[in-house]
């Protein structure tokens, strides 16, 4: 079917070489305006999003609660007698965290090692400060010394510091270490010396240089990435590990809070989800938890939208829920919610806000109740949840979701249903082939304008067309996605919120496919997905204004796809316009109802080599935003499309 559609495209414009169309932007007539959360972005801990990405702890599996309780580690020693380690369970010391490791050595330096290999390996910057902190306790005299040895792939020691004088209970010991060398795919030995016995908990390797250099931080680079699409929102902690795979796997908030060493480890659901793509050592630590996703998205100024379970497990996996006489600690988990985020610090859970060191609210506005359910068991809960909230939160906007399809039979339902209920918003997920997204560019164009608006909450396209390029983010998934958000822009009188899934990839550690940025341990790159979200977003504007071709919107005639903006801060006027054609078109716009424009008009186009490329870590940039600048005759500004580009032109009113 994608065959036909592109050769009978092929065939009619090749004819004429090049197509020429007019178009007229009615710069005097604002529509509606652009909701400030418009662009935004979704984060779930998948494909080592959290665990091995943002949340920049280096040490897997750091305080032994895998199942496999010495996973990742490894223990080197030249003989039995040089040192052994014991895994102990004392729930009496930590009931969240209760494992710890007791080595008991009698060696020189070099003898007994226990190394960690980090999640897929230690990335380390050449010269860069790294931050090593264990807990260690000792109950009998001894004179261990820990040497804390990074080194790269080949086992060269690229930096190195110790630890002794290690006496009484538990305490924190900490050490900086500067490296002298680059490392890929390094990891930590700790060396033991001396005799004695000790034991450890939480060793943990941070580097110095993370987001806004906190302690115990988020990657820089990572949220820088994230940071540059200025987002409206953070949708988090999911996607499907909200729900988890039984309700006793589904993500809990409350236990994402507060100290670190407190916050139980669970399993991550993707551990387990695809069976060609197992992932044993995957699990959630928490580290970036709830508190974390609130600060984040303050310092992105985007508001918050945390999605909660709804008592209602994956129905992909077990489907299990909640009996309704026990929905009781679910609805509390929303109600406590909206009081970590906004309440006063007297309150229970505004204090622990506050005992985090965040004493003013988090001004949270919005809330999820469950993410892809479907069927009356959801409906039934659904109301239960939203009587509660609205009864003490009258002014939060709760959103609902339709499940995890983009039409049918749970999709048609849920609309119904929730057209009688008190929805703020309609969550909508579609993962499809870049066709789909074509054809559905004017999918809000007639949707109800009286009922919840619309949070297009999980979008991505999907395409399939060859080996090399199957699931990835090549440029046909992301010229499908411009397309459609023209359509998602010019509706932005129901369209509110808008986000691509998922963000983020380990190249060395996903499970799904096509995701918006990709990283390894080092580094990050974007894709074209992402910078055609990018643009969206850096060009959000203020009000919609119609662009029309014989007084219709532009959405697939002449193979092209246009919306249009306002800045009223700037008093500029934005065009996104897509050509999908193999040829060229040379769009000339009117700008109808203003004085005049600026001659000089700023273009940024996105272009390919073929519909299959796409970007990588060794070649980030071939599909990548180019800048130029065109004259503008009058108020006709012509701009030669290149054959399936995408265009943000920004034209100065005056
Ligand atoms: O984005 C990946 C998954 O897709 C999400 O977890 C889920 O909501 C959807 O099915």
């Amino acid at each position: 079917m994608r065959k036909f559609f592109f050769s009978a495209l092929i065939i009619l414009l090749a004819i004429s070489g090049e197509a020429q169309t007019k178009i007229n932007v009615l710069a005097n007539k604002p529509g509606a305006a652009i909701p400030s959360t418009m662009w935004g972005v979704f984060f779930e801990d998948i494909n080592f999003a959290a665990d091995g990405g943002l949340y920049a702890e280096m040490v897997k599996n750091r305080s032994f609660e895998f199942p496999t309780p010495m996973m990742g580690w490894r223990e080197t020693r030249t003989s039995k007698e040089k040192g052994k380690y014991l895994i102990i369970n004392q729930a009496a010391v930590n009931a969240s965290n209760t494992r710890f490791a007791r080595i008991t050595v009698n060696a020189a330096k070099g003898e007994y090692i226990l190394s960690n290999e980090g999640f897929r390996g230690m990335g380390f910057q050449k010269e860069k400060q790294y931050n090593f902190s264990v807990l260690l306790k000792t109950s009998s005299a001894n004179n261990i010394k820990i040497y804390i040895n990074l080194v790269n792939a080949s086992g060269k020691v690229i930096s190195s510091a110790a630890i002794n004088n290690i006496a009484g209970d538990w305490k924190r010991y900490t050490s900086s270490i500067v490296t002298t060398d680059t490392a890929q795919r390094g990891k930590i030995q700790l060396v033991f010396e001396g005799q004695g016995e000790v034991d450890m908990d939480m060793v943990s390797l941070f580097p110095e240089d993370t987001w806004k250099k906190r302690p115990y931080g988020l990657r820089n680079d990572l949220v820088q990435m994230i940071a540059d699409l200025k987002p409206g929102f953070i949708r988090f902690p999911g996607g499907c590990i909200v729900e988890g795979r039984e309700l006793s796997n589904r993500y809990q908030w409350k236990t994402t809070v507060g100290d670190i060493n407190d916050r139980k480890l669970i399993m991550n659901r993707w551990n387990v989800e695809f069976r060609n793509k197992l992932t044993p050592d995957y699990f959630q630590t928490f580290g970036l938890g709830f508190f974390e996703y609130f600060q984040l998205s303050e310092d992105l100024n985007a508001e918050p939208l945390p999605i909660l379970s709804c008592g209602m497990a994956c129905q992909y996996n077990s489907a299990e829920v909640a009996a309704m006489d026990e929905l009781q600690p679910y609805i509390d988990d929303a109600l406590d919610l909206i009081e970590f985020a906004n309440g006063d610090i007297t309150t229970h859970w505004g204090k622990i806000r506050n005992q985090m060191g965040h004493p003013q609210p988090f001004n949270l506005k919005y809330i999820g109740v469950g993410n892809e359910q479907w069927e009356a068991q959801y409906i039934e809960r659904y109301k239960v949840f939203e009587k509660a909230i609205l009864d003490k939160y009258p002014n939060i906007k709760i959103v609902a979701g339709s499940g995890p399809s983009a039409e049918g039979e749970y999709f048609n339902y849920a609309w119904k249903e929730f057209k009688q209920l008190k929805p703020a918003l309609i969550d909508e997920h579609y993962y499809k082939p870049p066709e789909w997204f074509f054809k559905n560019a004017n999918r809000y164009d007639n949707y109800d304008r009286k009922g919840p608006k619309i949070f297009a909450g999980e979008y991505a396209a999907h395409s399939k067309d060859t080996a090399i390029s199957e699931g990835r983010n090549n440029w046909e998934s992301a010229l499908a996605e411009a397309s459609f958000m023209t359509g998602l822009e010019r509706n932005a009188d129901i369209v509110e919120m808008a986000s691509y899934a998922p963000l983020f990839a380990h190249v060395d550690a996903w499970q799904w496919r096509p995701d918006l940025i990709w990283f390894d341990n080092l580094q990050s790159f974007g894709t074209p997905n992402y910078y055609v979200q990018k643009l969206f977003s850096a060009n959000k504007g203020t009000a919609v204004i119609p662009v029309l071709k014989d007084g219709i919107a532009i959405s697939g005639k002449d193979s092209l796809y246009a919306s249009a903006v306002v800045d009223k801060q700037t008093n500029e006027l934005i065009i996104k316009i897509t050509n999908i054609a193999p040829v060229a078109n040379a769009v000339e716009f009117t700008i109808d109802g203003v004085k005049a424009v600026n001659k000089e008009v700023a273009v940024q186009e996105l272009s390919a080599p073929d519909l299959y490329s796409f970007n990588t870590m060794a070649e980030p940039k071939v599909i990548y935003p180019a800048e130029r600048t065109i004259t503008a005759k009058g108020k006709k500004v012509l701009i030669e499309m290149k054959p399936r580009s995408f265009s943000v032109i920004r034209i100065k009113l005056l």
